[in-house]
């Protein structure tokens, strides 16, 4: 099948034309978002297959027991009925022509043109344009502008629709509709179970007379316009809408009246008066100096590498609510509906960095998220029989807890749903969760916000001391049961990474508690500090053995070897599934994603690199990367062992993650968060060799042949660096040039000022 997908630039896409197969790979591509809200890029005609949705950070709701808690799909803003001379606007029924729709990632504006005829000689050209506010987070304006070679009579019908739901699970009451002031359509309602109020406001402003009719349903309320249109005149109808809900910061119960029914009316009436131009200019200057805050530019053979960052730099922004730290991000961002919005350990190793060394205020947030949900991880580890606190492999609210369902996809052996294990067993969370917040403080130096992780520290420290068992036969304490990051092993005993990941946790706590004993005898007790002391010291790491492969588990290294090429020549993902259920893939030596790969990335000072060589050799065979975690964490690897060129390709499969112009499926439930952040990292810490480590700058830069120059700036102890690099030198220069700066080039110290050029 030709595809309709079209790469423009390195930060345009186009949909070529209209193929209703494929609508909601399109949905989740050019989904626009600015943290508060994020909406699914539907199209204003209903056509069966798309998928129509909008999220908004914090607002959960459980539809019944049966099911877990998830982010709600709200009521409908933009769906918007054409009807010319009485014939309907649908590209199934007329064949449109020139169709295009084309969304900018540098100011999230999508702009959807076409000429439609009726088959009797009147053509209509018909142009969309969209975008979601970064300038004013509770707003979107969407302009629709018509104009016919005939004279004819236009009706638009458009409002507010609340029979949207999440694939059946219908999260908001009937609530209150009204039409205000002969032109404001709001609906104030509720989540079922939550019972969080939400509020949608919208008003249709026309640059042509009109006459109009209002319609109110079961969960809808609609106002059509009528509208004569002479030859070659121009009708634009733009629609302001305007969101807002009982999570918003600003929104206390006591004013709950006027924060959902009078401001957003007041609020309607002021910016319904701005044009969609002067409305879009505000925001595009909002996304401008998130840019302009980060710049990277990729000179490369193919745009499309740089395409793929832009693409994912835009949707990590338009997906995480960083401004607010009650929120985090969900797996598919607010995208669609995969993964119900739940956080994962994808925020703190995959995406927690982009935000760390790019914007370290909203990692800060991101990281406030853990602190504030301490207590609920706390209950989650008394509940599970452990002492301190377990951060949920799956959350939601700051106060939820567990979250992970308890079933996933079909078991191909029973033929009833696979149980799914992560929740109570994918334990390595709560050593991700430490590490990300601790890797914050080593790279932004921000040493003041120690204080305030503390607690969350020892806590998770705690949490694995009382998880490790001792093992009397061997003397040492393990962790067993678990599930780790290669989650093609459930039920296993010293899984390398989570073991690794336990040990730096408590060691983190020791040295914080040792640093300020004060402050730490108060938050731990004294039996719990001795228990700490005793696994830091006697918890089993899996070493490497004779052929310095180190083993992911007590099991693994014994378990069958099976040929995986029919797996891996595809570009489906979880193909193995159709052949084998999950006990027996647990029984086989196959890989979903990078597990002791990820370790020695995120240690790599514990590992030699001939260990790092030998683990590559034996595991990367046998990983199917069936999660969209792994080629990132696999590419980093390649570059600390020179294999530029596989790492490159490994860059660039990442494409077919979510931009791939052949599987058009792969986004339908929305794209996929961590491996936006995975695709940074591949650029700035791959390929650009950046780390900050604890106070020290170091480069170590490796540019693949198909790149001629790579361009990025980096923020380090108050100081902007820009950083040039082409394949055989680097030139740094300093924004302030009176103070010295001293890096790791390439395993050398350097010091300059203002600017240097190095050679490698
Ligand atoms: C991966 C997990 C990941 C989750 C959400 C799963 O398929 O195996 O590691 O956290 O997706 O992205």
């Amino acid at each position: 099948m030709v595809s309709n997908l079209r790469y423009i630039s390195s930060s345009q896409i186009e949909e070529i034309f209209f193929n209703e197969a494929v609508l909601p790979k399109f949905e989740s591509l050019m989904a626009q978002g600015n943290g508060y809200l994020e909406v699914r890029n539907s199209l204003e005609e209903s056509y069966r297959t798309g998928s129509r949705g909008m999220f908004v950070a914090g607002v959960f709701n459980q539809y019944s027991n049966q099911e877990v808690i998830e982010l709600a799909n709200f009521p409908d803003l933009l769906a918007t009925s054409i009807k010319v001379n009485g014939q309907i606007v649908d590209l199934k029924l007329n064949v449109a022509q020139g169709y295009s729709r084309k969304i900018d990632y540098k100011t999230g504006e999508t702009i959807r043109h076409f000429y439609w005829s009726d088959g009797k000689g009147l053509d209509l050209e018909i142009t969309f344009k969209r975008f979601v506010s970064m300038a004013n987070q509770h707003l979107i304006v969407n302009q629709i502008s018509l104009q016919a070679n005939q004279a004819c009579q236009l009706e638009i019908e458009s409002g507010i629709n609340g029979q949207i739901t999440n694939s059946g699970s219908q999260h908001f009451e009937e609530g209150e509709k009204r039409y205000h002031q002969d032109q404001y359509l709001q609906l104030v309602t509720e989540t079922s179970n939550t019972r969080i109020p939400i509020s949608l406001n919208c008003v249709h402003r026309l640059n042509q007379k009109s006459t109009k009719r209002i319609t109110m349903n079961r969960r809808q309320l609609k106002e059509m316009h009528s509208v004569n249109l002479s030859a070659n005149q121009c009708l634009d109808y733009t629609k302001y809408c305007l969101v807002f809900t009982g999570r918003d910061i600003d929104y206390t119960e006591n004013s709950a009246e006027s924060y959902l029914r009078e401001m957003p009316l007041e609020m309607l009436s002021e910016v319904s008066q701005k044009s969609y131009e002067a409305l879009f200019q505000a925001s595009k200057e909002k996304w401008s100096a998130i840019w302009q805050n980060a710049p990277i530019k990729i000179t490369a053979a193919d745009f499309k590498d740089e395409l793929m960052l832009n693409f994912a730099r835009y949707h990590l922004h338009a997906m995480s609510p960083v401004h607010d730290s009650r929120m985090n991000i969900g797996a598919k961002g607010m995208t669609g509906e995969g993964y119900k919005g739940h956080t994962f350990w994808d925020t703190e190793i995959f995406i927690l960095p982009y935000f760390t060394y790019n914007y370290p205020q909203s990692a800060k947030h991101l990281i406030e998220y853990r602190i504030q949900s301490l207590a609920a991880a706390q209950k989650n580890a008394q509940a599970n029989g452990f002492q301190g606190a377990q951060y949920p492999w799956e959350s939601a609210w700051l106060t939820d807890g567990e979250v992970t369902p308890k079933f996933g996809g079909i078991d191909i052996v029973s033929g009833k749903p696979t149980p799914v294990l992560t929740g109570d067993l994918e334990h390595h969370v709560t050593g991700d969760v430490v590490f990300g917040a601790a890797e914050y403080i080593s790279i932004t130096g921000d040493a003041s916000f120690k204080a305030e992780i503390l607690p969350m520290v020892i806590q998770c420290a705690i949490f694995w001391s009382t998880r490790a068992a001792w093992n009397e036969t061997k003397q040492r304490y393990e962790i067993n049961e678990v599930i780790g990051p290669d989650e093609y092993t459930e039920h296993v005993n010293n899984n390398a990474y989570t073991n690794y990941m336990a040990k730096y946790t408590i060691d983190l706590a020791l040295e914080y508690i040792h640093a300020d004993s004060d402050m730490a005898e108060m938050m731990i007790s004294k039996s719990a500090y001795q228990r700490l002391m005793a696994v830091s010291s006697q918890l089993y790491l899996p070493i490497p053995n004779e052929t310095q492969v180190i083993p992911q588990d007590d099991t693994f290294l014994s378990k069958p070897i099976i040929d995986l090429r029919k797996y891996l020549e595809t570009e489906e993902v979880l193909t193995i599934l159709g052949d084998y259920n999950m006990s027996q893939i647990n029984n086989l030596q196959v890989l979903k994603q990078a597990d002791v790969v990820l370790l020695l990335l995120l240690f790599p000072e514990k590992f030699s690199k001939e260990v790092k060589l030998a683990n590559w050799n034996y595991y990367y065979p046998k990983t199917l990367h069936d999660s969209s975690l792994s080629k990132s964490s696999h590419c980093n690897l390649a570059l600390m062992l020179d294999e530029v060129e596989t790492a490159y390709e490994l860059f660039r499969s990442n494409f077919v993650i979510d931009l791939s112009d052949r599987n058009m499926n792969s986004s339908n439930d929305g794209v996929h968060a961590a491996s936006l952040g995975g695709i940074w990292q591949n650029v700035i810490l791959g390929f650009g060799g950046l780390r900050i480590h604890e106070n020290q700058l170091s480069l170590t830069p490796k540019l693949p042949k198909n790149w001629d120059k790579l361009e990025y700036m980096v923020k380090f102890k108050q100081q902007k660096i820009n950083v040039v690099i082409t394949h055989n030198q680097v030139a740094l220069s300093c924004d302030d040039n009176n103070s010295e700066i001293e890096l790791v080039f390439m395993n050398q110290k350097v010091k300059f000022q203002d600017t240097i050029t190095l050679y490698y």
